[in-house]
């Protein structure tokens, strides 16, 4: 299954009610998008049609969430004084929008890739799924930080061993999708401090120069389950339903937790 395909028919199973995009480039996986979305590219050049209420964002990523109320456009873009007008407690919903589904696939670049989960993370919960683009370089020269090929997955592959060894709290499935592959992350938790604090001392472990030691088991897409696999699994409507209820970590991730497990243990 090629990645957006795999994206689109995602965007159904989440059932998410908003959508960030970090790396829009000409629009390809954002004309995917039905619901409120924000999506972000220093140099977007959109030329699908768009279906969905989106705010275009032509900045960084690191710029974007450096802004006072980055996710203000998924509210409606009003201001907290507005629930105050309608009764309800001024920071009620203002305080926290929480995002569903967030789609990574900007700067290709492992530190870029992390600075973007971190940020994205504080914004999540344990019922929101992150998505990693192009983490299964298919070779050496494709996952190079210094760009030399057409298709391009530079280093961010390095996320997989990075989450896997610093935040064992989540759970990450590979994805064999085509070109590249995917990675999804559940299980956010915007409290932890942990990929934050370490962030200095991952960058000087990870950041090398080319060319890159692929892991084998990276080339070989070792862990990666079927993307048919993935989007069939009975995780996803129980997903939706407790998100949608605002059902707590404590009642809804150890079920969810389990059930991914069990979908990767075979791989
Ligand atoms: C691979 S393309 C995105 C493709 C798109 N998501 C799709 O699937 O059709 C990567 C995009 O990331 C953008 N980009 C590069 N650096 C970025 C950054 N620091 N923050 C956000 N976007 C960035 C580039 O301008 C480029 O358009």
């Amino acid at each position: 299954m090629k990645r957006h395909e795999f994206l689109r028919e995602l965007h159904k199973v989440v059932g998410n009610r908003n959508y960030l995009e970090i790396g829009v480039n000409d629009g390809r996986s954002l004309r995917l998008a039905r619901v409120p979305s924000i999506a972000v590219d220093p140099a977007f050049k959109v030329t699908s049609e768009i279906r969905c209420d989106v705010q275009l964002v032509k900045a960084t990523s690191d710029e974007f969430f450096a802004r006072p109320d980055p996710l203000a456009h998924l509210r409606g873009g009003r201001n907290p004084w507005h629930n105050l007008r309608r009764g309800r407690h001024p920071l009620g919903r203002w305080h926290r929008t929480t995002l569903d589904l967030s789609f990574i696939d900007g700067m290709h670049l492992f530190e870029y890739a992390l600075r973007d989960f971190v940020n994205v993370e504080r914004h999540s919960d344990w019922a929101s799924v992150v998505v990693f683009d192009d983490m299964l370089p298919r070779s050496v020269d494709e996952a190079a930080r210094d760009r030399h090929t057409t298709a391009w997955t530079g280093d961010v592959y390095k996320l997989i061993e990075i989450l896997d060894r610093h935040r064992p709290d989540l759970v990450t499935v590979l994805v064999d999708t085509r070109p590249t592959g995917q990675l999804l992350v559940f299980g956010a938790d915007p409290r932890n401090e942990v990929l934050r604090e370490s962030y200095d001392d991952v960058v000087a472990e990870f950041l090398v120069p080319d060319p890159q030691k692929v892991p084998e088991a990276v080339l070989d897409r070792v862990r990666a389950v079927p993307p048919e696999a993935l989007l069939e699994a009975g995780f996803w409507r129980p997903l939706a339903h407790a998100r949608n209820r605002g059902l707590p970590r404590s009642r809804g991730w150890a079920p969810l937790r389990d059930a991914l497990r069990r979908l990767t243990a075979g791989c």
